[in-house]
């Protein structure tokens, strides 16, 4: 058993430094995805992962792509079906390389919407929304992706990563910074360095064309930002952004003199990628993204493909490239796999999505500032125990119900600072009620109040007609689609009748 144990030992290092010495040339995915297995692919309980893996059909390289996943390694959270983040896509990577043997490169895209803007405001953010992107280039870095786009939700942080004070040294510490892309978007601002247009990657075949170096260009595209009104806006926080059409008719032709396969990056709507798509038809594969909710079947464009990434990257998406005797591509497939609890989470990913959100709920706490608590909020939100006196059987009712303890769901993920979580488990927030945790826990919980409306006047002057409600319209303004998937309001109302 030593023995055994031994020369595992001895093979792993061999295989390590004949992946170290390799690495140099093979830009495609390494290091972490070479690592062995931590769990056994033969194991029964593990049946659906395999499937999902598909079987080995002798495609050349692979390019798995994502979007849209705005500033979280977390999966989303889906009460009825948790899908996405990092653990489990790193994890469905690693066995897919050694499923194919690693014989067929891997590379790894995004198509934009990396980052959150969430309360960017005045060209800034709070610390926490700073730590939490921070978190995502040092993740999406470690665990090697080739390229992200860089869309306009992006721009406001884009602007902290690509400031020319410092510059040099960010780059040094977060190198993923130099594979954010971007070909139609240009500082405006003087103390912004620029986005590079494209990266190009050179992977060395060992299928189809056994030998061959194919350089993969990677290039990116954002639409102009949707302004108030019907009005587009090209100019956003600090950046220039220009029609990413003409943008393509520029920088394509440039990047097929230097590449043998284009691949296109767009963060846009489905007309403006298709229109990418068959106007440029030096373009292999337009990789989009727009918060597309589902999959969507490839379409095909001359010989280009465009295919759309899911939002917060639920499902991967995998396209298989075949190719033909001579180097050039054959076909490409196009397939979605639901990352889910079918597979196991990634060790290494989920330590550091772990870290990343232990870092972020102590930068939260630290910064929610220390005012005396109030038990009248300025708009005028009680708390659901001022009610109860006069309320009593509606009291017991909602005490009883799951919107009572909405707030321990957070605490039992460690998420109850996480802004992305309270807005839908807690009274009133951005309407003057909930702020955090620490200034306002009174208003913790989906409270009479989140439903009826702030309380003060009516407690003092009892009366009809106070705290109408407009159903469902305004309980589907937590219950949406994703969180709440099997919401229906007479089934579900009759559960909280009071
Ligand atoms: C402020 C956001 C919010 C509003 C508005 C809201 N809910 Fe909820 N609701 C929640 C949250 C959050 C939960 C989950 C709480 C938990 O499980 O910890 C929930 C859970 C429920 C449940 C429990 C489901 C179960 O599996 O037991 C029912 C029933 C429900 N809501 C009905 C309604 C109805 C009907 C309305 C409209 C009249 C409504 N809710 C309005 C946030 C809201
Ligand atoms: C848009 C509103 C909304 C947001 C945002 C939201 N939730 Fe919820 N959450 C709900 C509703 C509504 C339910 C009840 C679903 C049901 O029972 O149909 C729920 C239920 C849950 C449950 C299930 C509790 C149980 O009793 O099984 C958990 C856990 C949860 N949410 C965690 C989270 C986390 C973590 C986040 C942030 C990543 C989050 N939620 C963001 C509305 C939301
Ligand atoms: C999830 C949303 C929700 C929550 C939470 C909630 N209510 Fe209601 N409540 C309703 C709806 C919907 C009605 C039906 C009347 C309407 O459409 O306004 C109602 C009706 C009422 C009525 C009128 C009953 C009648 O006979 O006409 C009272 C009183 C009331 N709620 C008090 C409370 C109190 C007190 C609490 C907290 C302890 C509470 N509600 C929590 C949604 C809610
Ligand atoms: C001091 C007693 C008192 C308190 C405290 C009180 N209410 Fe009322 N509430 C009343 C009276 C009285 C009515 C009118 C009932 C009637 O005439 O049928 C009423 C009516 C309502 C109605 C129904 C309005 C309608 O037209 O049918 C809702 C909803 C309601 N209250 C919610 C609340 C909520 C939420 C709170 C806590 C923030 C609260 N009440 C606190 C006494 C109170």
């Amino acid at each position: 058993m030593r023995r055994k144990l031994s020369l595992l030992i001895i093979a792993a290092f061999i295989l390590a430094l004949a992946v170290s010495s390799c690495s140099k040339k093979d830009l495609s995915l390494s290091s972490v995805f070479d690592e062995p297995l931590t769990f056994d692919l033969n194991d029964a309980n593990l049946k659906s992962f395999k499937e999902r893996l598909g079987t080995d059909d002798g495609y050349a390289f692979t390019v798995f792509y994502g979007g849209d996943t705005h500033g979280t390694l977390e999966n989303c959270g889906c009460p009825n079906h948790p899908m996405g983040g990092l653990a489990w896509r790193v994890s469905y990577q690693k066995a897919f390389r050694q499923q194919s043997n690693k014989e067929a490169p891997m590379l790894f895209v995004d198509a934009g919407n990396l980052f959150t803007d969430d309360r960017y405001e005045a060209g800034k953010f709070p610390p926490e929304v700073l730590l939490k992107n921070r978190w995502v280039v040092k993740a999406y870095g470690d665990f090697l992706t080739d390229a992200a786009n860089l869309s306009y939700v992006d721009l406001p942080y884009a602007a902290e990563l690509f400031k020319k004070d410092g510059f040099e040294a960010r780059v040094k510490e977060l190198p993923f910074i130099n594979k954010l892309i971007s070909a139609n978007v240009q500082p405006q601002s003087e103390a912004l360095t620029s986005p590079v247009p494209y990266v190009i990657r050179e992977v060395e075949l060992k299928r189809g064309a056994a030998g061959k170096r194919l350089r993969i260009g990677i290039v990116g595209f954002t639409s102009l930002k949707p302004g108030e009104g019907d009005k587009l806006e090209n100019a956003f926080a600090g950046f220039q952004i220009e029609d990413p059409q003409a943008a393509a008719k520029r920088v394509i032709p440039e990047l097929q003199q230097k590449c043998d396969v284009i691949i296109a990056l767009a963060h846009m709507s489905h007309g403006q990628a298709q229109r990418l798509a068959s106007q440029n038809p030096e373009i292999h594969t337009v990789i989009a993204a727009q918060q597309v909710n589902g999959t969507e079947e490839a379409r095909h464009f001359g010989s280009a493909t465009l295919v759309f990434a899911t939002n917060q990257t639920k499902s991967l998406g995998e396209l298989r490239y075949y190719v033909k005797a001579d180097g050039t591509i054959e076909k490409q497939v196009n397939r979605f796999v639901g990352l889910d609890k079918a597979m196991p989470e990634d060790p290494k990913a989920l330590a550091m999505v772990n870290a990343a959100r232990e870092e972020f709920t102590a930068e939260q706490k630290k910064n929610a500032a220390p005012v005396a608590l109030q038990t009248v909020s300025s708009a005028g939100f009680v708390g659901s125990q001022k009610c109860a006196d006069c309320h009593a059987e509606a009291y017991a009712v909602w005490a009883k119900s799951k919107h009572a303890h909405a707030m321990l769901a957070l605490e039992n993920k460690s998420q109850q600072f996480d802004n992305e979580c309270v807005k839908c488990h807690v009274v009133g927030f951005e309407k003057g009620g909930f702020q955090s945790m620490n200034t306002t826990p009174q208003l913790a919980n989906v409270q009479c109040e989140a439903c009826h409306g702030p309380g003060n006047e009516h407690i003092k002057k009892p009366a009809k007609g106070f705290g109408k409600m407009v159903t469902p319209t305004a309980c589907i303004d937590c219950h949406t689609q994703p969180n709440s998937p099997d919401f229906e309001f007479t089934t579900y109302w009759e559960m909280i009748k009071h």
